[in-house]
């Protein structure tokens, strides 16, 4: 399985490994994932969760095989019930990005309460060099975070972005030297062992409710548009061009 979950001293991890594909991510990790993520809110015994990948990735995002191959029809779809589960997450999650995060890899960090960059991180939202739009809510939370000219480089031109970077407009906490990361992540996860459970759940609720209206009204509308363009020539040219290890033509479409 390429999604490997434990629960020790009070922190649920959820660890992406996938390396030979650099983790990209299919139903079946995704379906993981959720699984994980719904399980901890029953737990007792989970106080928070960690996402992490591998030394060198953390995650290249969708796979490209399977969203040709079997794209997601309707919010049952394991990617939906993946980011709702995350969202929808009671405990606080940490992430612990080392090396690339990209496409949904980026988007999920959106959703965490805590995320570690290490200095070797790049992160990525290349979605319309995909023939693809901005998901989950990016579209909304990117521009906030940062501004609408900033957000344009990596929504727009899908630029990838350091990790210094992302703290800087506010998508991570800290950038650590890569070894340290996951540690670091660790180390704010298990703090929640010694802090009052209820009331961390309720402060967590309360600093999401007041935008979790407009939220959820971007991503079903980013959502008729992604599973529409996903079929679409301009998607379909692209993902070729990846398999082809090719630059994508656009240059037939008006
Ligand atoms: N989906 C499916 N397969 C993927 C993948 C993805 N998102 N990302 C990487 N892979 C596969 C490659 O096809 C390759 O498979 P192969 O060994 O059978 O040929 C293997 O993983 C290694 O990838 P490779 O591209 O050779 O590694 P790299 O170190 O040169 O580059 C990345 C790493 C992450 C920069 C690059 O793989 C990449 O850009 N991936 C796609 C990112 C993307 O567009 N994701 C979708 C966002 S919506």
């Amino acid at each position: 399985m390429s999604i490997k979950t434990a629960t020790v001293n009070g922190v649920l991890t959820i660890e992406i490994a996938r390396p030979e594909k650099k983790n990209a991510l299919t139903r079946a990790m995704y379906q993981g994932m959720a699984d994980a993520l719904v399980g901890a809110n029953e737990d007792k015994s989970v106080r928070a969760v960690l996402i992490q990948g591998q030394p060198q990735i953390f995650t290249s995002g969708n796979d490209i095989e399977d969203f040709m191959a079997s794209p997601p029809r309707d919010e049952d779809a394991p990617v939906f019930q993946f980011m709702r589960a995350l969202l929808g997450c009671e405990k606080p999650v940490i992430a612990a990005v080392n090396g690339a995060a990209i496409g949904i890899g980026t988007t999920l960090l959106l959703h965490c309460d805590f995320v570690y960059v290490a200095d070797d991180a790049r992160l990525a939202m290349p979605f319309v060099a995909l023939g693809l739009v901005p998901e989950f809510g990016s579209s909304l939370v990117v521009p906030r975070l940062m501004g609408h000219v900033k957000a344009a480089e990596k929504l727009l031109l899908g630029d990838p972005f350091t990790g210094a970077e992302a703290v800087e407009c506010g998508i991570a906490n800290a950038v650590l030297p890569a070894g340290e990361v996951v540690n670091q992540a660790r180390r704010v996860a298990e703090r929640f062992n010694n802090l009052a459970p209820s009331a961390v759940r309720e402060s967590k609720r309360l600093m999401r409710a007041p935008h979790a209206e407009q939220l959820e009204a971007v991503i079903r509308q980013e959502a008729e548009i992604f599973g529409a363009r996903l079929r679409s020539p301009e998607a379909m040219e692209a993902f070729q061009a990846f398999f082809q290890k090719r630059q994508p033509d656009f240059s037939k479409f008006d």
